[in-house]
């Protein structure tokens, strides 16, 4: 009987050191985002865990945390050196502890349109933007879009003068901030996750984001105007830490980076088509009204705006704005 027993608890003891050594063999990825599923960065975060699991099963296990989740974005960089998260894609304006020459992304009216948005990123400046971070432990893998952003607000904006004394919720972002104050405003800096309940009890009057946001987190259900002003771009750093990075197998590697930028390909498509049709769906709604633009309108938010990158030109680099300016 004591035989019996014995060899039972040596056969357990057995397959459950097997089972470690299988578990502890698969790398574990966890993806922290901010937003909703139905959103680029969400669809996105989806598709690199089915092409991972599809791929490199037994091998990589990815687990995404979609809105704020895991963790908010102000912490999720914090937890990336600490090897909490291992993949996380905060908006360009998050990254201002670690490096100042992302700030190129803020600059107001730098990029006309979402196709110089990407050329730049593909271009020299913006590939070696990647690397900015480098010193700090951050690595960074690609760029993902959402799209250009929109201001809403509980009043009607149409020229720069209508956002004076407003409280705008921003990004934690210098740029932003100043891009606020050029218009006589007054910018609150506050976690995503935040945003809904300050617009809801009306603790600030608006903030700036994409179609995407401002639909899938019902922004639109709280202000009742939105002005179309393609003022600034909302993407995205696909980020790790340089540990994790190199702690995966080369041959491994090279195959979770292959899923990543098919993943990032894949948001990509459909960021475009997500801003038209969540625009469309917030004007079937009735909740808000959208404003747009004439050319000489623009050009008052342009010239009001603008001077702000002045400020930053040294922080950013001279020749960063220069590659940016030539993208459009
Ligand atoms: C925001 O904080 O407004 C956005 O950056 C959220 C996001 O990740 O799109």
């Amino acid at each position: 009987m004591s035989l019996v027993k014995n060899l039972l608890a040596t056969t357990g003891a057995f397959l459950c050191a097997l089972s470690l050594s299988t578990s502890a063999k698969e790398i574990e990825i966890k993806f922290s985002h901010v937003v909703a599923e139905n959103t680029p960065k969400g669809q996105m975060a989806m598709k690199f865990k089915s092409l991972v699991e599809e791929r490199l099963a037994g091998k990589v296990v990815v687990k995404v945390f979609p809105n704020s989740q895991l963790f908010g974005d102000n912490k999720v960089l914090e937890a990336m050196q600490l090897g909490d998260v291992q993949l996380a894609a905060p908006s360009l304006s998050k990254f201002k502890k670690y490096t100042k020459k992302l700030q190129i992304f803020d600059l107001p009216f730098i990029f006309n349109d979402m196709a110089a948005v990407d050329k730049f990123q593909q271009g020299k400046e913006g590939q070696r933007l990647l690397n900015s971070m480098s010193r700090k432990g951050l690595q960074g893998l690609g760029y993902l879009h959402n799209g250009m952003k929109q201001l809403s607000s509980s009043s009607p904006m149409r020229l720069p003068s209508d956002l004076s004394g407003k409280k705008f919720r921003i990004m934690s972002s210098e740029v932003l901030a100043a891009q606020f104050h050029a218009v006589n405003a007054v910018p609150v800096k506050k976690p995503f996750s935040e945003v809904f309940t300050l617009l809801q009890t009306k603790a600030v009057d608006g903030q700036e984001n994409t179609w995407s946001n401002i639909y899938s987190k019902k922004f639109f259900e709280v202000q009742g105007h939105i002005t179309e002003s393609n003022h600034g771009v909302l993407d995205y750093l696909v980020v790790t830490s340089k540990s994790f990075w190199q702690s995966i197998p080369t041959d491994i590697r090279k195959e979770v980076k292959a899923a990543l930028d098919e993943a990032i390909l894949f948001g990509n498509s459909i960021a475009a088509q997500k801003a038209k049709e969540d625009k469309q769906r917030i004007i079937d709604s009735k909740r808000s009204s959208i404003t747009e633009l004439s050319q000489t309108e623009r050009q008052q938010w342009v010239a009001a705006m603008k001077p702000v990158w002045q400020r930053f030109e040294k922080q950013i680099g001279k020749k960063i704005i220069d590659a940016a300016v030539a993208a459009n």
